[in-house]
């Protein structure tokens, strides 16, 4: 589960008191969100790093961080941490510097007498933040010099092409991981590397540079497991589990940002041709490298699917696109969902979905209209891509709140360093009174919490669905549903059936039968623990149903 330590509650001791809580969902893992110190004012949820390693005085201290960490892995569970590997807040002490003045640590950023070279780069460089930080250099007047600011204007983007940075940086790795981190989480590591003329993205030389981080890391800290958080195209992000030089030496694990966005393609389509289009087209993974899988996070929802796959499904690319923004982000009245856009680029048309998963759903707008069809059909959504990423084979995560179908949370609006920043949306507080309807099993939370509980207490009995065997996709002749088989040489296969549709949809079973899964027209569903029937040799999936089917 990723979470925020204060939102979650209040600091690490209050998160070590409900270390049960989470153990009841059977969450074993956890990635807190950074609790470094942080600029006071705005701080990209502190991201914006002023230390590396000081614990900020609102989460507790380092004594408090140690003793959570000695607990969780007493309780078998796993900490995650974030390495913002990338930048710097503009108040770490080595901005502090060069902003006095100081060339040494002026050269440990990319500083600029004049706009000569900003401007080279800027004839490539995409902007991460279009709406509220345009432009990637910031004016610094202390320093009378350009800096690059890549994402905000207070995040400092360090530069390594001078050695010592590194050697710093590597430094301030090993002291983290000495604090009982089991995974670091390597923030925006696509951008480590720059040049002029490109998009300074994925460069070849970003790879060497996080392959020395790991085979330095290897020596001394070999147990140690490294997250690429590189949420670029599909074959952008397989490289950061290492290729060629780097093969095995990079990070073990990467986000699944793409299977992430193709599922919500696919609730607002009702269809699952862009996602086997594109799960179809993407080459395997290593063997020694596994995906996080995940509904939702803390930041938005990108589009970045290749317009030729949107092309080959028969669909206009910016059409389609349009389309997905608008129906998420309330332009059309029939859709269920209340999200907003984030990062609109009028130029290029461009932009992100940002919204909690319950929200987008359509359990917001069911409670504020009383529908109970839009409540239930929300709930069987929820459940329905959380169905899908813990059996698809990888760390599937789970993110604060959606356990319980927290809606949007608007009081980020109320604060000035909040408001520009509509991803705050999705990064509620938690709601410890709807925890207390879990034991309440006609609640809406207690519904979705015990729906979520179940699926992960038979994840955990099954060998099947830990990722050794890559799933294998099937399409049924149905353009709703989505069906991908997990096999395993120690256990039984489970095929996982789902229907995106608000109607039943029907699928052509003698396929199932020939696999094994059916016996005397009934098979064994896991989500719901009854016998399926199968009618004229069909199988009935019911709107929004997932199926885990196994054999006899
Ligand atoms: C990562 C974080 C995001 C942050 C950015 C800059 O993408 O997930 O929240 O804004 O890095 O640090």
């Amino acid at each position: 589960m990723q979470l925020y330590v204060d939102r979650f509650n209040k600091d690490l001791k209050g998160l070590e008191e409900k270390l049960p809580y989470l153990q009841n969902l059977g969450v074993n893992f956890l990635h807190l969100m950074p609790i470094t110190t942080r600029p006071k004012g705005a701080n990209d949820g502190g991201y914006a790093v002023n230390s590396y390693i000081n614990v900020d005085k609102r989460f507790g201290s380092k004594t408090d961080l140690l003793r959570l960490a000695e607990n969780m892995h007493q309780k078998k569970m796993y900490l995650m941490l974030d390495f913002v590997v990338n930048h710097t807040s503009d108040e770490f002490p080595w901005a502090k510097k060069a902003a006095a003045g100081d060339e040494k640590y002026q050269s440990y950023y990319y500083t600029y007498v004049d706009r000569m070279i900003p401007d080279e780069f800027e004839k490539s460089l995409p902007e991460v933040f279009p709406q509220s930080s345009p432009g990637n250099f910031t004016f610094n007047k202390d320093m009378n010099k350009w800096v690059m600011t890549v994402f905000n204007d207070y995040q400092w983007d360090l530069n390594y092409s001078n050695p010592e940075v590194f050697m710093e940086m590597l430094r301030y790795l090993v002291l983290l991981v000495n604090m009982g981190v089991d995974m670091v989480r390597f923030d925006a590591l696509a951008f480590l590397w720059k040049k002029i003329g490109t998009v300074s993205q994925n460069l070849p030389e970003a790879h060497v540079l996080i392959s020395l981080f790991r085979l330095c890391l290897q020596t001394i800290a070999p147990g140690v497991v490294l997250l690429a958080e590189a949420i670029v195209a599909p074959m952008d992000v397989l490289k950061y589990f290492g290729q060629g030089v780097t093969s095995g030496n990079e990070c073990e694990v990467a986000y699944n940002a793409t299977l992430m966005a193709l599922l919500w393609n696919s609730v607002a389509t009702k269809k699952t041709l862009l996602l086997y289009k594109n799960l179809r087209n993407l080459p395997s993974k290593p063997e020694d490298g596994t995906w996080i899988n995940y509904v939702r996070c803390h930041d938005d929802i990108g589009l970045g699917f290749d317009d030729r796959y949107i092309y080959e499904v028969g669909w206009d690319a910016a059409g389609h696109r349009r389309f997905l923004l608008d129906y998420f982000a309330q332009k059309l009245d029939w859709s269920p969902s209340i999200g907003q856009i984030f990062m609109y680029n009028p130029t290029t048309g461009d932009g992100r979905i940002t919204g909690s998963a319950a929200s987008l759903l359509g359990l917001e707008k069911g409670l504020k209209t009383q529908n109970d069809k839009l409540v239930n059909e929300a709930i069987d959504k929820i459940v329905l891509l959380h169905g899908i990423i813990l059996s698809y084979g990888g760390i599937p995560m789970i993110y604060a709140g959606d356990e319980l179908g927290t809606i949007n949370d608007y009081s980020y609006l109320n604060e000035k360093d909040k408001r520009s920043d509509s991803r705050w949306l999705n990064r509620p507080h938690h709601n410890w009174q709807a925890t207390e309807a879990i034991n309440n099993k006609g609640s809406i939370p207690g519904i979705i919490f015990n729906r979520i509980k179940s699926l992960i207490e038979i994840r955990k009995t099954r060998a099947v669905f830990a990722d050794q065997i890559p799933p294998v996709l099937y399409e049924p002749n149905n353009s709703h549903v989505f069906v991908f088989e997990r096999k395993s040489n120690s256990d039984k296969n489970i095929l996982v059936a789902c229907n995106f549709d608000e109607k039943d949809q029907l699928i052509d079973g003698s396929w199932i039968e020939a696999l094994g899964y059916v016996q005397k027209s009934r098979l064994k569903d896991l989500v719901s623990g009854s016998q399926i029937k199968m009618n004229s040799g069909l199988l009935n999936i019911k709107p929004y149903q997932i199926l885990w089917l196994e054999s006899y």
